[in-house]
């Protein structure tokens, strides 16, 4: 040892005092090329230098930095681009100290965020016990989940880890997010490498706590409507996560959601924490990282149309369908026929997050990873024609995908007596059964209008629209349902 790097030694640092932030550890996945990973950690001397080092690709080395927001210093590298999946090791070393890495691989990383229904556990899913014996097979599928706590001002890393990177173990992925867990499985033949999860989630919570203050400040304030504050959760369990390379997000979040204020603040936060995670990782996660999200699904049987409906629409930023142009690079499983009343875990915790999962995963495939000829959406409605009595209304759909309609209910006709061509709140709206279909359109009966004239168009516009997997209108080769659907201006 030189007598200069004795001296730093015993002035500013000693053995050990190199770290790695939280969340890189052991069995961990890596960000797989082309992009590169990004590592970083403190250390006390600065100007020291750090070597990083995965073992078969070239060494990397950075210097100890300054760190405005703390005591220690800090050091960040980006690791060059690997696709070899691995399991690596990976060295890092100062002359502070050794921190050696083992069974690292290299995959795509997937950060699933929200409230109860993302938090929902493996456990608690219907044929849990068969799904966690199924989950043991997949070794690298590797999972990481924060823990819960909140923050008045961001934080540099986690403060509470709830489960260290592990391979699938009985204990550790029954604990884990279904929706979270069931997609990384139903992907991983699809990608042939590994993946790795991040459960970042808290149960009761509204998304003005996932926001930053720059996405809020993009979109009406309204009133929280949970127990946190704005941002807290942004601060403590997302902004620590910003300097890990990722390749996409999940989202399952919105049940106490305003439908006013909603679509706004869903997409502020989508182009906000994609603009963050980029600063982060400085360049590397993309610019417009796939952002996948379960539609809400039903809450409890009732005929009600109360506020769901609305949130749904709000999801999609008021087009019904994404991606759209206010949410580029977005995918969503739609849920609201996936009911079921009769869940343990109340009725807002349906146990089917099978089908959840399934459905974002085509949208992954499709969107995130761009595979063609992969359908993705469920049917949507293009074209609309009234015929001259006005009895009828054909609804022709925008897909190759032919129509799988099972039962004729689900539409209404919003009837107006004024000699407008839109919907207003005092205008009724009536059901309108299917009368006929063929392979891409279905017609509609608007004869409940009587003498008003149908002005608008809704489907499923309920909290809880149907039984199971029996909403109207499915893609036959998909099975996918078509969303929820609302048109208020007429059908010209
Ligand atoms: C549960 O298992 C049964 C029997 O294998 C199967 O028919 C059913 O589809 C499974 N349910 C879910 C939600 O996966
Ligand atoms: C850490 O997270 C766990 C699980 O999310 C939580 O139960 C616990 O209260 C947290 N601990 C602290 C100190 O915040
Ligand atoms: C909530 O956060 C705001 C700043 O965003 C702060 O002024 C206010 O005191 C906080 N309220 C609580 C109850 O912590």
């Amino acid at each position: 040892m030189t007598p200069l790097l004795f001296f730093l030694f015993t002035v500013s640092g000693v053995l050990g005092d190199l770290k790695l932030a939280s969340y890189y550890g052991d069995h961990m996945v890596l960000q797989r090329g082309p992009q590169r990973a990004v590592m970083w950690g403190k250390a006390k001397v600065i100007g020291d230098e750090v070597t990083v080092a995965v073992s078969g690709a070239a060494a990397v080395k950075t210097t100890v930095v300054n760190d405005p927001s703390g005591t220690e210093g800090l050091w960040k590298v980006k690791l060059p681009a690997i696709t070899d999946p691995g399991p690596v090791t990976v060295k890092i070393t100062s002359s502070e100290g050794e921190i050696t890495l083992s069974d690292v691989l290299f995959g795509d990383v997937w950060v699933c965020a929200g409230q109860s229904n993302m938090g929902f556990a493996l456990s608690r899913v219907m044929n849990s016990s068969a799904e966690i014996t199924e989950a043991l097979k997949f070794k690298n599928i590797r999972i990481f989940k924060t823990g819960q706590v909140e923050s008045p001002s961001p934080l540099e890393d986690l403060k509470n880890v709830s489960t260290p990177w592990t391979a699938p173990t009985q204990d550790t992925v029954s604990a884990f997010s279904a929706v979270c867990w069931l997609f990384g499985e139903y992907l991983y033949p699809h990608r042939n490498y590994p993946i790795g999860l991040v459960e970042s989630a808290w149960g009761g919570t509204p998304i003005e706590p996932w926001s930053s203050p720059d996405a809020l400040a993009k979109c009406p304030q309204p009133q929280v409507s949970g127990p946190k504050n704005k941002s807290v959760v942004w601060n403590a369990m997302i902004n620590p996560l910003l300097d890990m390379t990722i390749y996409g997000t999940l989202w399952y979040q919105g049940e106490g959601g305003m439908p006013n204020f909603y679509g706004c603040q869903f997409s502020a936060l989508i182009q906000d924490w994609r603009q963050k995670f980029r600063a982060g990782s400085e360049g590397e996660t993309d610019a417009a990282f796939p952002f996948g999200f379960a539609q809400l699904a039903p809450n409890m049987k009732s005929d009600d149309i109360g506020v769901f409906p609305g949130i749904r629409w709000s999801q999609t930023a008021g087009f019904g369908f994404v991606p759209n142009q206010k949410m580029p690079q977005t995918f969503m499983a739609v849920a609201m026929d996936l009911p079921d009343y009769n869940s343990p875990y109340k009725p807002i915790h349906p146990r089917y997050k099978q089908d959840v999962a399934h459905r974002l995963v085509l949208g992954a495939r499709a969107i995130g990873y761009k595979e063609p000829n992969v359908i993705f959406r469920g049917p949507f409605p293009k074209t609309f024609s009234l015929d001259n009595d006005q009895h009828t209304l054909k609804i022709t759909y925008g897909q190759n995908n032919p129509l799988d309609v099972r039962n004729n209910h689900g539409f209404e006709v919003c009837c107006s007596s004024q000699s407008t061509t839109k919907c207003t709140d005092t205008d009724e709206w009536v059901a309108a059964p299917i009368t006929n279909q063929d392979t891409h359109a279905v017609s509609v009966s608007v004869a409940g209008c009587v003498s008003k004239s149908p002005v608008g168009l809704r489907y499923e516009w309920r909290k809880s629209p149907c039984d199971l997997k029996q909403c109207a209108i499915y893609g036959k080769d998909t099975d996918l349902p078509a969303p929820p659907y609302i048109r208020e201006n007429g059908f010209n």
